[in-house]
C-alpha cells in the first residue's frame, strides 16, 4: 500500500485531531521510520541496518562475548551516522503536541538515536537503550558517552572494565521500570499514536493492545506509517504517508480545530 489518496488522507487527518482533541492523555509509540527522513536506516527495509552482518554477530550478547571488535566498529558506525543527523519535522511535531499535553503526554520509543531528545521532547521513554550510552561489564557504571567515537575496545574510565553500548541486545530484557512505565502510559491513555514501526518486536509492540484493551473506554489508536503493518489491525484511523509530512499536518489540524 502506497500512500493514501489526498482527499482519504484529509478525512483521516480530520478524524484524528478530532480524536486527539478529545483525548486528555495521548501516547505515543515510535519505531525507525520517524527518523527515517533524518538520513537513519530502518531495521527491516531492503537497506537495512542489519545488511553484511548478521544480527546475532552484532546485536546479541553472545556476538559480543565471541567478538567485542566488530560489535563496537558497528556501534561506533552507528554513532557516527547519527552525529550527522538532525531531527526532521516528524520529531519537531510530536515536541508540539507535548507541549500541548504537557505531563500526559508520553513518548515512548524503540529508538536508540536519541533524535527525540535532540528535538527537544521531555517525557521520552526509551525502551530500547540509547546509543550515546555505555555500560561497564566490571562495575556496571551506565555513562553519557555522547557520540564521541571510542574505538573497537573502549574501557571504563572506573575500573577499567570492557564497556558496551547500553542498547537492549537480542535475547535481553527492556529495563524494568522504563517497560512498567511505557505500559502504564499506554494502558492510561485516550488516544494512542503508532508511528513509523513495523510493530513485530516484543514487547514494545504489545503497547498497542494495550491501550486498546485498558481501560473501559478503549484509547483511539493512530497509524502512521508509510505501509499498513502489524498494528494496523489495531488501529481506528490510518495515516499513510512519511512521518515527516503526516505529523505536521496532523498538528496543523489540532491548532485548526483548537484546544
Ligand atoms: N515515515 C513513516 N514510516 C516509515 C518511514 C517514514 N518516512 N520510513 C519507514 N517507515 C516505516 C516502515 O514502513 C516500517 O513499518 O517504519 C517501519 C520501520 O520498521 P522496522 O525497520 O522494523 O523498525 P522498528 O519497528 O523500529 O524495529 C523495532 O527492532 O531490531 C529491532 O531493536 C530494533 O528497535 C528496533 C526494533
Amino acid at each position: 500500500m502506497g500512500n493514501q489518496p489526498l482527499d482519504e488522507l484529509d478525512r483521516a487527518l480530520d478524524q484524528a485531531a478530532m480524536w486527539l482533541k478529545l483525548a486528555e492523555r495521548v501516547c505515543v509509540l515510535t519505531g525507525a521510520g520517524i527518523s527515517a527522513e533524518s538520513g537513519i536506516p530502518t531495521f527491516r527495509a531492503s537497506d537495512g541496518l542489519w545488511e553484511g552482518h548478521r544480527i546475532e554477530d552484532v546485536a546479541s550478547p553472545d556476538g559480543f562475548r565471541r567478538d567485542p571488535g566488530l560489535v563496537w566498529s558497528f556501534y561506533n558506525a552507528r554513532r557516527a551516522n547519527v552525529r550527522k543527523a538532525k531531527p526532521n519535522p516528524g520529531h519537531l511535531a510530536l515536541v508540539e503536541m507535548e507541549k500541548r499535553w504537557g505531563t500526559k503526554f508520553c513518548l515512548v520509543t524503540q529508538n536508540v538515536d536519541s533524535l527525540h531528545f535532540e528535538a527537544g521532547s521531555r517525557n521520552v521513554l526509551e525502551l530500547h537503550g540509547s546509543l550515546r550510552r555505555t555500560r561497564c561489564l566490571g562495575c556496571f557504571t551506565i555513562q553519557d558517552r555522547e557520540l564521541e567515537p571510542l574505538g573497537d575496545s573502549p574501557q571504563c574510565p572506573h575500573c577499567r572494565g570492557s564497556l558496551r553500548p547500553d542498547i537492549v541486545w537480542f535475547g535481553e530484557g527492556l529495563p524494568e521500570a522504563v517497560l512498567d512505565a511505557a505500559m502504564q502510559a499506554a494502558y492510561d491513555c485516550d488516544a494512542f499514536l503508532v508511528v513509523g514501526t513495523s510493530a513485530v518486536v516484543y514487547p514494545a509492540a504489545s503497547l498497542v493492545p494495550i491501550a486498546k484493551r485498558g481501560k473501559a473506554v478503549p484509547a483511539k489508536v493512530i497509524e502512521v506509517n508509510l505501509t499498513e503493518t502489524d498494528a494496523s489491525s489495531y488501529a481506528d484511523v490510518g495515516l499513510y504517508g512519511p512521518s515527516g509530512q503526516i505529523l505536521p499536518k496532523l498538528v496543523k489540524k489540532l491548532d485548526e480545530t483548537g484546544s
